[in-house]
């Protein structure tokens, strides 16, 4: 994308910077519009989802009521939430890189005193006084680990990145262990397991190296935690596992 984009003309550049603009001056103003909307409606995190525009809203997933149920009561003791996946795309103009940051906005306002992290692979400026984005992948060990470093521990932590199984398994591996006590570690698109599509390597029940086989593998952590010695699972107090989206419990 990058290539064709340097190959074009001179003038076309200039259009297509000059509608970018434009472009990211109307997002802003949406947003802000956004925001004065959502106002009344800071404990109810659907209305926030809908007003916002993430997928996980009672339009498409439906995952809010089970963040809800699990998150609500203590959404004023949030303190720091990560979000793998800020959404939105990346133009071949470059122009809407600030598209995206659904869910981080409709975070901010639910929880009143967090500092919400996303990460994304894409280049991604989501504005918001509690939001920082930090840019890799969730695959990359290293980076996970030293975002953790500057910004956790985490209280919650979400994947809605790639939904790719292995990316999943590294991330959780990564990053369960900065998960507060008591704290949260949530997948989502859990269906993803089973597809076999372009970069996703699911399948069948059973098929190696999906999120379906780790969570399956961490059941096994949560029943046998008092013999373990160790690994990534051993902190793992409970897992709840709904359609489509798995929360994981770090022990208190
Ligand atoms: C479904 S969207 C996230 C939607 C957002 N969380 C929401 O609810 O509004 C998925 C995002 O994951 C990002 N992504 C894909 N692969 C990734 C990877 N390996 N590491 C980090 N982010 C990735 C994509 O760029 C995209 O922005």
């Amino acid at each position: 994308m990058l290539t064709l984009k340097r190959r074009l003309p001179p003038e076309i550049k200039a259009v297509l910077r000059r509608v970018g603009a434009e472009m990211t001056e109307a997002w802003s103003r949406q947003y802000r519009l956004q925001a004065i909307v959502a106002r009344p409606f800071r404990s109810s995190l659907d209305p926030l989802a809908r007003i916002y525009g993430t997928d996980k809203s009672s339009r498409s997933h439906g995952y809010t009521s089970l963040y809800r149920a699990h998150l609500g009561a203590r959404r004023r003791d949030v303190r720091c939430l990560l979000e793998i996946g800020i959404g939105g795309t990346t133009s071949l103009t470059g122009y809407d890189t600030s598209e995206g940051g659904q869910s981080l906005r409709m975070w901010q306002d639910y929880f009143p005193n967090a500092r919400i992290i996303g990460i994304d692979i894409a280049s991604k400026v989501v504005k918001g006084p509690r939001i920082f984005t930090e840019q890799g992948s969730q695959n990359d060990t290293r980076f996970l680990t030293d975002v953790a470093h500057r910004h956790g521990p985490f209280d919650v932590v979400i994947d809605d990145g790639s939904h790719l199984g292995p990316d999943v398994r590294i991330s959780f591996e990564t990053l369960f262990e900065h998960v507060a006590p008591g704290g949260v570690y949530i997948i989502e698109d859990l269906a993803a397991a089973y597809l076999a599509w372009g970069d996703i390597r699911g399948g069948p029940p059973g098929t190696p190296g999906t999120q379906m086989e780790l969570l399956k593998e961490l059941t096994d952590h949560v029943l046998r935690r008092w013999w373990d010695t160790g690994g990534t699972g051993h902190h793992l107090a409970a897992m709840h596992l709904y359609d489509q989206i798995a929360f994981l419990y770090r022990t208190p």
